[in-house]
C-alpha cells in the first residue's frame, strides 16, 4: 500500500513514520508512505500558499493552486489514488471506514492549515472530506496520522498478529467495544482478577467476555447524542485566562 501526505509541515510526521511498527513496516516494503510539501509548488519568491476569504471574515485560506498542483504531481507518479481531505467537517472517521481504506492500493491525504481549504480544491481534485471528530485542530497533521495509524496496522504483516486486529474494539460483526482485561498479579491492591477468567472454563470465559463488551459498548450511549436544544446549550467557550473574576 501506497500513502502520500500533502503537508505543509512533513517535519511533524518524522519521529510518528519512523517509530516502531510503522518503521518496521516501511522497512519490510509492506507500506511506502512518502511526504509532500504543497509549499513546493507555491508561485512567487514568497511561496505563498494561504489569502485573506472572499466575502471578509476571520484568518486566512490554502489557495487552490499550490495544493491542486501538488495532488497532481503526486497522482503523475504514483497513479490518481483515492484522495482525502482533512477538514473537521468532512464525513467522521469510524472503523468501518478504517477498514475500507485499508482495503485500498493508494491513498493521498491531504492536510489543511489556517482557516480550511478554497472550496475549489475539493471539487477539483474530486477529494472526499474526512473529520477525526467534532472538535476542531490547528491542522489536518494530527488527524492524518490517526487515518495512517488506524489504516496501516490492518494491513497484513503491519501487526504481525492478525487475529488481535479482528478482536480490537468496534472490530468484529457487532462492532462491540472490548470489556475489561486482566494481567498479574491475580490482586492488586486488594482488586481482584474475576474468578471466572481463573476457571479454565474457555465457553464460559467466551460468553462472559461478550456479556462485559455488550455492556461496555451500552454505557458509552448513542454514538451521536442527539443534537440538544439551542436554550439547553452551554455557554460559548471561554479560556481560564480570559475569564473575569466572579
Ligand atoms: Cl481532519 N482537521 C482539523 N483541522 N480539525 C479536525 C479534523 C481535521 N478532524 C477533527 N477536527
Amino acid at each position: 500500500m501506497r500513502i502520500d501526505i500533502v503537508t505543509l509541515f512533513p517535519e511533524m510526521f518524522a519521529s510518528f513514520l519512523d517509530g516502531s511498527l510503522l518503521g518496521a513496516a516501511r522497512q519490510a516494503g509492506i507500506v511506502d508512505i512518502r511526504l509532500t510539501n504543497f509549499r513546493d509548488f507555491a508561485a512567487g519568491v514568497h511561496r505563498q500558499v494561504d489569502d485573506r476569504p472572499y466575502g471578509g471574515g476571520p484568518g486566512m485560506l490554502l489557495m487552490p493552486e499550490p495544493v491542486v498542483s501538488c495532488v497532481e504531481a503526486v497522482q503523475g507518479e504514483a497513479g490518481p489514488g483515492r484522495v482525502l481531505m482533512l477538514t473537521p467537517g468532512g464525513r467522521r472517521l469510524d472503523q468501518p471506514l478504517v477498514e475500507q481504506l485499508a482495503c485500498e492500493p493508494r491513498l493521498l491525504l491531504v492536510c489543511g492549515r489556517y482557516e480550511g481549504f478554497d472550496a475549489r480544491v475539493r471539487e477539483a481534485l474530486a477529494a472526499e472530506e474526512i473529520s477525526i471528530g467534532d472538535y476542531v485542530l490547528s491542522g489536518g497533521e494530527v488527524a492524518a496520522m490517526v487515518i495512517v495509524e488506524a489504516v496501516t496496522r490492518l494491513v497484513p504483516g503491519v501487526l504481525g498478529h492478525e487475529e488481535s486486529a479482528r478482536q480490537d474494539s468496534f472490530s468484529g460483526a457487532e462492532r462491540l467495544v472490548e470489556g475489561p482485561q486482566y494481567t498479574r498479579p491475580r490482586e492488586f491492591r486488594g482488586l481482584e482478577v474475576p474468578e471466572i477468567l481463573l476457571s479454565g472454563d474457555h465457553g464460559r470465559i467466551a460468553r462472559w467476555r461478550h456479556e462485559q463488551a455488550v455492556a461496555a459498548t451500552s454505557r458509552r450511549g448513542p454514538a451521536r447524542p442527539a443534537p440538544s436544544s439551542p436554550d439547553s446549550s452551554p455557554a460559548p467557550f471561554t479560556a481560564w485566562s480570559q475569564r473575569s473574576p466572579s
